[in-house]
C-alpha cells in the first residue's frame, strides 16, 4: 500500500470504482504494472489514446514547440502551429476548406459548435433559431449545457437542473422499435422531420448526432441511408447539421470520419477531440464548412463563442500534430485489414456465453452482454490481460456491455492477443 492508497475517495473523479493496479511504464497499448505484469488497454485509455502511449513522435513536437515558447494563445503570438495544425487536420479528415474554432476538451467543442450554429443560423435566417436537437441515446459532454441536452440515461441531470432541456428524438437503435416489431432503416430519420415540425423549423438551429455511436449505446451504427436522410431532412428546413465525432474522429471507425462510410451525408460542422489529443493533450476542434462559415464573420453576427484561456495553447497544437505524425505514419492497407479481422472475431463472440449482440466498425465494437454479466465479464478478461471500456446507457430495453476499442497502431500480433483474452473470457460465463 502507498500513501496515496488511503485517501483516494478524495480525488473526485469517476462514480464507478478506480482500479487498483498501479502502473509503473507504459508503452503502446500496454501498462506495465508496479508487480511486473502487464496488461493491453483495451479500450484506448478513455477511448482516447488512439496511437498507444509513450510515443515518441508526440514527445518530439511537443518538446521542439516548448524551446521554442511554452504559451501563446492566438491573441498573443501569431499562431503559426495552430494554423498548421489546422490545414493538418483539415486534410486529414477530407474537408481541406473548413475553417477551425479549438478547444481544450470534446465537451467545450460541442459547446462551441452550438453557440456557432446559434450565431449562424440567426444572421442568416433572421429568425430566432435556438433549438438544439439530441438523440434519446447520446452523450455529448459534461457541462450543465451539454448534459441537459443529451440522452445518456445515466447520466441525465434531474428535471429540475436539466434548464429545461432535454433530448428530442429516438435514435436509429433497434430495440426502440421492439413493439412495434421492426428492425431500423433510413426512415427513422422521420423522427427528426416530425420533431423539427412540431416545433417549427424557425426555432431550430441545429441537429446534434453522433454518426457512430460511442459509449452511450455501446457503438451502435446507423442502418444505410440514415444520415443522407438526415442531412435531407434538415437542408430543407435550414436547419444544420452537426456531426459529434469526439469519440469516432480520426480513424477509430476505419475511416477518418465515421460519416465517410456513407455517401452524401457531409454535415454542416464536425466537432473532434479524442482521437486528437490521443491522450497527450486534452483538446477540440470544431470544423465548420465553407459553405456557412462566411455567416460567423458577417457585420451583424453574434461575436465568436469564447474560447477560453487555453483554447490555443501552443503544446496543445504541438501534441496533436505529433499525433497526425504518427496516424500517417500507420500502413492503411494492414490498418483496414486489421480493423477487419478485430470486426470479424468480435461479430464471431455473438451468441458465446453471455453475448447478446455484437455491433460497430473498424477499431470500435460494443459487445452487449446479459444484465448483470458486465462486471464478471471485465473480471475475467483482466485476469487474461486486457482491460475494456464498460457500457452501462443503453436505455430501454437498458443494455450493457463493453466497449471494444484498442490502439489504431495495435500490431496484428496485439490485435491476436486481445481477441483471444476476450474469446477465452466469455465461455465460462452466462
Ligand atoms: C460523443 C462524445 N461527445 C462529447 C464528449 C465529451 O468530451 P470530453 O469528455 O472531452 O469533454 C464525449 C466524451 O466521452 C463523447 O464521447
Amino acid at each position: 500500500m502507498d500513501r496515496y492508497s488511503q485517501n483516494r475517495e478524495r480525488l473526485l473523479t469517476s462514480s464507478r470504482p478506480m482500479p487498483d493496479f498501479a502502473v509503473v511504464e507504459s508503452q503502446g497499448p500496454w501498462l506495465h504494472r508496479a508487480d511486473g505484469t502487464r496488461i493491453f488497454d483495451g479500450s484506448s485509455g478513455l477511448l482516447c489514446a488512439n496511437v498507444g502511449q509513450s510515443s515518441p513522435k508526440v514527445r518530439a513536437r511537443i518538446e521542439e514547440q516548448f524551446s521554442r515558447y511554452s504559451f501563446g494563445g492566438a491573441a498573443v503570438v501569431r499562431p503559426h502551429i495552430q494554423m498548421e495544425l489546422m490545414d493538418r487536420l483539415c486534410r486529414a479528415v477530407g474537408r481541406p476548406n473548413d475553417s477551425v474554432a479549438l478547444t481544450t476538451c470534446g465537451t467545450l467543442g460541442v459547446e462551441v459548435a452550438i453557440g456557432l450554429a446559434r450565431n449562424i443560423t440567426r444572421v442568416r435566417d433572421g429568425k430566432q433559431r435556438g433549438d438544439i436537437l439530441t438523440s434519446t441515446l447520446s452523450y455529448h459532454g459534461n457541462s450543465a449545457l451539454t448534459l441537459a441536452l443529451a440522452g445518456n440515461h445515466a447520466r441525465r441531470p434531474r428535471p429540475q437542473d436539466a434548464l429545461g432541456l432535454g433530448p428530442a428524438f429516438p435514435p436509429p437503435y433497434p430495440p426502440t422499435h421492439s413493439h412495434e416489431g421492426r428492425g431500423c432503416d433510413a426512415s427513422c430519420a422521420d423522427e427528426v422531420a416530425k420533431e423539427i415540425d412540431s416545433r417549427g423549423a424557425e426555432t431550430v438551429a441545429a441537429v446534434l448526432i453522433e454518426p457512430v455511436n460511442g459509449s452511450t449505446g455501446g457503438a451502435f451504427v446507423p442502418p444505410d441511408g440514415y444520415l443522407q436522410r438526415v442531412l435531407e431532412v434538415c437542408r430543407d428546413r435550414d436547419v444544420l447539421v452537426i456531426h459529434d465525432e469526439v469519440l469516432t474522429g480520426l480513424w477509430r471507425t476505419g475511416t477518418p470520419l465515421a460519416s465517410h462510410h456513407w455517401e452524401r451525408c457531409e454535415p454542416d460542422m464536425v466537432i473532434l477531440s479524442k482521437g486528437l489529443g490521443a491522450g497527450y493533450t486534452g483538446v477540440g476542434a470544431v470544423l465548420v464548412s465553407p459553405e456557412i462559415a462566411p455567416w460567423i464573420r458577417h457585420e451583424d453576427t453574434d461575436p465568436l463563442p469564447a474560447m477560453g484561456t487555453m483554447a490555443t495553447h501552443p503544446l496543445m497544437a504541438a501534441a496533436c500534430l505529433g499525433v497526425l505524425d504518427e496516424l500517417e505514419s500507420i500502413g492503411l492497407t494492414a490498418f483496414i485489414a486489421r480493423g477487419e479481422r478485430l470486426g470479424a472475431a468480435m461479430k464471431a463472440l455473438n451468441g458465446v456465453g453471455p453475448v447478446r449482440d455484437v455491433r460497430g466498425l473498424g477499431f470500435l465494437y460494443g459487445v452487449e452482454v446479459a444484465q448483470g454479466q458486465l462486471w464478471p465479464v471485465m473480471k475475467a478478461a483482466e485476469e487474461r490481460g486486457a482491460f475494456f471500456y464498460p457500457f452501462t446507457g443503453a436505455g430501454h430495453p437498458k443494455s450493457e456491455g463493453l466497449v471494444v476499442a484498442p490502439p489504431l497502431n495495435s500490431t496484428d500480433e496485439e490485435i491476436d492477443f486481445l481477441i483471444e483474452a476476450l474469446s477465452s473470457a466469455l465461455p465460462a460465463l452466462g
